[in-house]
């Protein structure tokens, strides 16, 4: 009977476990991410909230930013699109975006951009602009 509790009780322990763990994005890229947001003025409530993880497509992460989590045996997500159309953003891009290497999609339409495109930029491999 003993041993019978203690293994369903284990059981519980482990689904809660497997349940709750989740592919978390590459701590560097939620820094770069930081940098970006607060460059841009994309940081707080309803925005870019950094107390959800911004792979996990949850607190309006699910309108701005798509990430692969297949990496390390599903436990690492890395940023693939970023979509900031629309957000009034009227400062010059951050040359952070390059520290977003799997970065492959960056939508930033019908925004007020300044300035030219950083020389930095040449080094990131973007399929769509
Ligand atoms: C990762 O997730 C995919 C899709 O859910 C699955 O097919 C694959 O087997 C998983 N890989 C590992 C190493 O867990
Ligand atoms: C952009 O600015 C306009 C006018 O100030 C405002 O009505 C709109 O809500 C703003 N949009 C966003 C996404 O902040």
């Amino acid at each position: 009977m003993k041993t019978l509790f203690f293994f369903a009780f284990s059981l519980i322990l482990y689904s809660q476990f497997s349940f709750t763990q989740s592919a978390n994005l590459d701590p560097q890229e939620v820094k770069a991410l930081k940098e970006i947001g607060e460059k841009l003025g994309l940081v707080g409530k309803k925005k870019w909230d950094f107390d959800k993880d911004p792979c996990s497509a949850q607190g309006g992460w699910e309108e701005y930013i798509f990430c692969d989590c297949s990496f390390e045996s599903n436990t690492t997500c890395h940023v693939t699109q970023i979509l900031i159309s629309s957000q009034n953003i009227s400062t010059s891009l951050p040359t952070e975006f390059t520290k977003l290497p799997y970065l492959q999609l960056l939508d930033l339409s019908r925004n007020y951009l300044r300035g030219t495109i950083p020389p930095e930029w040449a080094t990131m491999r973007l399929s769509n602009l």
